[in-house]
């Protein structure tokens, strides 16, 4: 059957107009805001007022631009509270400001907009719709005064180091989070990914450009609010190099402190995700979202310890950085300007994981080991990784160990660059990989195959699913984000679907077993110019949950293009009137609705 037997029964929806200012589900499911932009999260917060937002009034309130997303039950509640976690990537000035409000408070409501959130959650019992709760003693918010720890074998180094922290440990902030994970000792990963865009590099060096650390006069203007985001400046020197990493946090203690992991290595980070291997070491996979980037994993030293929470939290700190080479298996017969199909008929191969660091030490020639970690792209490019299209999520099936890449996209791929695992010039609508370690999931050696290439079957020949009858599935396309359910099936969110199939973007189920391998069924669509996000698929209390990022983004203050998730009436906004607000959303069946 559909979706490999989950209790999550649904039938898929239409592809929705790129116009539709609507949330989009299925017929007899109903969908209701979690939490909102702007929401109070202590009792002292001040009231959402969008004519007068402030730095303080926003740092007591749910940041913009959820992106991560994860609701973690609060152990022994029966399933009546938990804690959500999520990411607040980037701030759309232009329509959530008045034009009235001056450019420096814009900019500090910006970076207090920015972050993270944690936030407690209360329900009447399982199946049941969530409310937040404001003032609940895990609520946190992540600002730019937060104080994170760096660990690993660049913590200290010469290279992150500044002139207000000259022991290179201590960094303030976060920002650019984009995808995550949750790792199986219940502590949160978050990626910083295009963190170059909030600096100024004047002069930049070799290293810099490689990271696109390039921008003489960056529009978000932090820089005039902090000298520390000015690389020409005494403070702002290495102060870039403090920013790509992967962040821990763990939203069961507030008074934590939130740890960069140097171990990972330092580039435009998606998100990461930790398995656990039979060997017992960690496996932590990672893509670096660029056009021609590459895919990362990390094995930890150290071996994982069911219960032991305390030992769990330092196997990220230690551990072997590898990163990826694809092989395709056949002759590759190049098609005229589009790219290749294979000989064999199919898209797959073999590959295997170049080691960067070992012990502690760095594996690449000519680089010191603080070196790989922080210029970790300069490390692979020496080490000659395999180009890919923009990996962005990557995530390990829980029930095959198999590991799926979202590979969202490369428009700049020529048809002499194509080879069989990014196979299509011009790659507008991405694909994703299925990679299967060899043996262990620590495993050095791995074969591969193209599980979808997107796009619409009807107008686009190259687009395949997985076997499975192109005539028969919905058109998707940039796949961003991935997710599984209980039972294993795939689900995949995505991100530019308004640009290339002129699609609001959207929530799709893949089967991955059985003979309905590469199904792809619709299962919801986010407003105008939003991306859905953070995709959470608790099948088995019935319960879908995504982040609805930059909805209406290409309007303006005075014209907006959505008014999700209140829609208020239209107009001018003011306290009363209608502004689009990035919420996490919850669907389900049942009679709550919004
Ligand atoms: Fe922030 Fe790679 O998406
Ligand atoms: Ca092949
Ligand atoms: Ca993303
Ligand atoms: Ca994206």
């Amino acid at each position: 059957a559909s979706g490999a037997g989950s209790k999550l029964k649904f039938t898929g929806i239409d592809g929705v107009e790129a116009t539709v200012d609507n949330v989009t589900v299925p017929k007899g499911y109903n969908w209701k805001p979690v939490i909102r932009w702007g929401d109070p999260l202590f009792a002292d917060s001040a009231e959402f007022d969008p004519e007068n937002q402030t730095p303080e009034s926003q740092a007591g309130q749910f940041g913009y631009n959820n992106d991560y997303l994860d609701i973690l039950e609060i152990p022994g509640t029966n399933g009546k509270r938990a804690v959500l976690f999520s990411n607040h990537e980037y701030t759309n000035e232009a329509i959530m400001f008045p034009p009235t409000m001056s450019a420096s408070d814009v900019r500090r409501t910006a970076m207090a907009a920015h972050g993270l959130s944690v936030v407690e959650l209360r329900r009447k019992g399982k199946g049941q719709p969530w409310e937040y709760v404001r003032g609940a003693k895990l609520n946190r918010r992540f600002l730019f005064d937060t104080e994170y720890e760096l660990t690993g074998p660049a913590a200290g180094s010469k290279l992150l180091q500044t002139k207000a922290d000259p022991t290179g440990r201590k960094v303030l902030g976060t920002q650019n989070n984009c995808a995550g994970g949750t790792t199986p000792w219940g502590t949160i990963l978050s990626g910083e990914e295009n963190f170059n865009q909030y600096f100024k590099v004047a002069n930049p060096t070799a290293e810099q450009r490689r990271y696109g650390l390039t921008d003489p006069n960056p529009s978000r203007g932090w820089h005039l609010e902090e000298t520390r985001f000015d690389t020409d400046l005494p403070e702002g020197k290495n102060e870039d190099n403090r920013f790509g990493w992967i962040v821990e946090v763990d939203p069961f203690d507030p008074t934590s402190t939130p740890r960069k992991h140097t171990a990972l290595g330092r580039f435009k980070h998606e998100g990461a995700n930790v398995t656990i291997a039979k060997s017992g070491h960690v496996v932590s996979y990672s893509g670096d979202d660029e056009r021609f980037d590459y895919l990362y994993k990390f094995v930890s030293k150290g071996k994982y310890v069911e219960g032991d929470k305390k030992h769990n939290m330092t196997l990220l700190t230690e551990g072997d950085l590898f990163v990826a080479s694809f092989t395709g298996n056949s002759p590759a017969n190049q098609i005229d300007g589009a790219g290749v199909l294979p000989s064999d008929g199919a898209f797959d191969g073999v590959g295997h994981w170049i080691q960067l660091t070992k012990d502690g030490n760095s594996m690449v020639p000519g680089m010191e080991i603080d070196q790989v970690l922080v210029y970790t792209r300069l490390a692979a490019d020496k080490m000659g990784a395999t180009k890919m299209d923009r990996p962005e999520d990557v995530e390990v099936n829980p029930l095959t160990g198999k590991v799926y890449v979202a590979c969202t996209n490369n428009t700049k791929r020529t048809a002499a660059q194509a080879d069989e695992a990014n196979p299509r010039a011009n790659n507008k609508h991405g694909h994703i990989v299925e990679l299967s370690e060899t043996g262990d999931q620590a495993s050095t050696e791995f074969s591969w195959n193209l599980l979808l290439v997107a796009g619409d079957p009807a107008v686009d020949e190259s687009a395949y699913f997985g076997g499975y009858p192109a005539d028969k599935v919905q058109p998707i396309s940039c796949p961003d984000n991935v997710a599984f359910d209980s039972v294993g099936n795939l689900w995949i969110s995505t991100d530019g679907q308004p640009g290339t199939i002129q699609r609001n973007d959207a929530l799709y189920r893949v089967t991955l077993e059985g003979p309905e391998r590469g199904k792809v069924e619709q299962f919801m669509a986010v407003p105008v110019d939003a991306e859905t996000c953070g995709p959470v698929i608790d099948d088995q209390d019935g319960m879908v949950y995504v982040a609805v990022q930059h909805p209406g983004e290409d309007g303006s203050w005075e014209k907006q293009n959505s008014l999700f998730p209140d829609y208020l009436p239209a107009g001018t906004p003011s306290g009363k009137g209608g502004l689009p607000r990035p919420s996490v959303i919850q669907m389900y069946k049942g009679k709550t609705g919004f």
